[in-house]
């Protein structure tokens, strides 16, 4: 019985490995998009057939497939660009910031990705002063991170979504509080993009970030930056090279003269076959739309939660839908080898120590798939 939206099934054979796995790590790795076959193959083609003349091309398509994404977020025309990953694009955020005394400090809490800890508690030899809120990864600290944004922050960075737990974070008692105070906020959507609707403007957060490779089933090398076009003419990269002139290809010398845009970030040669490749799942997310995605997630999630309590399991999600992602985390005795035969079976998922196994169903999943894996689980614990 497939129970799902029918015109989001009609999307599966777009889709693979959905005809061989039952595929529900979503929130981890999306699925491939058939058509990135052709549309590398348009990469290589042009590369093989103009050479160097490819560029005419291949440049303008970076910022055709960051407008994707503008459109996915209600991000202003030029408001987005492309780079290879989060950290890359959070290290361009630093590195425009000074972190001189008394307006040194960097908030966040202890459940953010370990990429941005690594790259904000880095921070500190440049004379950064970084606020940890909380200890407890699964645990959000939504009022001690408001109570640790004083006049002294320069920057907040929060997910938009938690990795282990999917908690929702509200932004906007974030985002006001830190402009009071004169702060930029940063969001990490890594895992709110293309799952969770939002209009980045309407956040009013200063910078998003993220990663292509989870909801947006755009596979790995391919990160965006956005950030506020009423900022970006103040921000001055140091992380800046020579795609990150007014003029790159006048090869002028140092001082750099900035781009006026969002072209400043860019630093060195784009990722191109990346983008080439990420674009398919982008454009899918466009057309199916995010809102009909959280949709379909309100009712697949409820099935997956309300079935781990039915069984007793522990579950590390929020209860409400309105306060998490798309994703839920059943804690399960042995999680991890209960992961390694459930992906055995043809049952692909991922388990996060101390927070247990992440179930996430995307568009082409079927109610029946979110049942099933749950009746999987109880077999493999007997
Ligand atoms: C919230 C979040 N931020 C960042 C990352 C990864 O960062 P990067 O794109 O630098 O690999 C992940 C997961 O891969 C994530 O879940």
């Amino acid at each position: 019985m497939l129970t799902s939206m029918p015109d989001l099934l009609s999307w599966r054979p777009k889709f693979p490995i959905l005809a061989n796995k039952t595929y529900l790590i979503n929130n981890s790795l999306g699925a491939m998009p058939a058509s990135v076959i052709d549309s590398l193959n348009e990469y290589t083609n042009l590369w093989a057939t103009e050479g160097v003349v490819a560029w005419d091309t291949w440049l303008p398509e970076v910022a055709n497939v960051a407008a994707i994404l503008e459109d996915v977020v209600h991000a202003p025309r030029g408001s987005m660009t492309m780079c290879q990953n989060v950290t890359n694009a959070l290290a361009e955020i630093l590195s425009c910031i000074e972190f001189e005394a008394p307006r040194n400090q960097i908030v966040h809490c202890a459940g953010e990705f370990p990429t941005v800890e690594y790259l904000l508690d880095a921070q500190q030899r440049i004379g950064a002063e970084v606020v940890r809120v909380g200890t407890d990864p699964l645990v959000y600290p939504e009022r001690d991170l408001l109570g640790a944004i004083t006049g002294r922050t320069a920057l907040v960075v929060i997910s938009h979504v938690l990795f282990r737990t999917a908690e929702l974070v509200d932004v906007r008692p974030i985002v006001k509080k830190a402009h009071e105070h004169g702060a930029l906020v940063v969001l990490d959507a890594y895992q709110s993009m293309g799952a969770v609707p939002f209009d980045v403007m309407e956040l009013d957060v200063d910078f998003l970030v993220g990663g292509s490779v989870k909801w947006l089933c755009g596979g790995p090398g391919a990160g965006y930056l956005f950030a506020n076009p009423a900022i970006i003419e103040r921000l001055e990269p140091r992380l800046a090279g020579w795609f990150s002139h007014a003029r790159p290809f006048s090869f002028e010398g140092p001082p750099i003269e900035y781009a006026p845009s969002i072209e400043r970030f860019v630093g060195g040669t784009p990722n191109v076959p990346a983008y080439y490749q990420a674009r398919e799942g982008y454009k899918a997310i466009r057309e199916v739309g995010v809102e009909a995605i959280r949709e379909n997630a309100r009712r697949q999630t409820e099935i997956i939660y309300a079935g781990a309590l039915e069984r007793g399991y522990t579950v590390n999600s929020p209860r409400a839908f309105e306060r998490r992602g798309n994703h839920v985390t059943v804690d399960v005795p042995d999680g991890h080898r209960v992961k390694d035969e459930l992906i055995r079976r043809g049952f692909v998922v991922d388990y996060r120590p101390g927070a247990g196994i992440r179930i996430a169903p995307h568009f082409y999943n079927t109610d029946d798939e979110c049942r099933a894996i749950l009746e999987e689980i109880t077999a493999i614990l007997g």
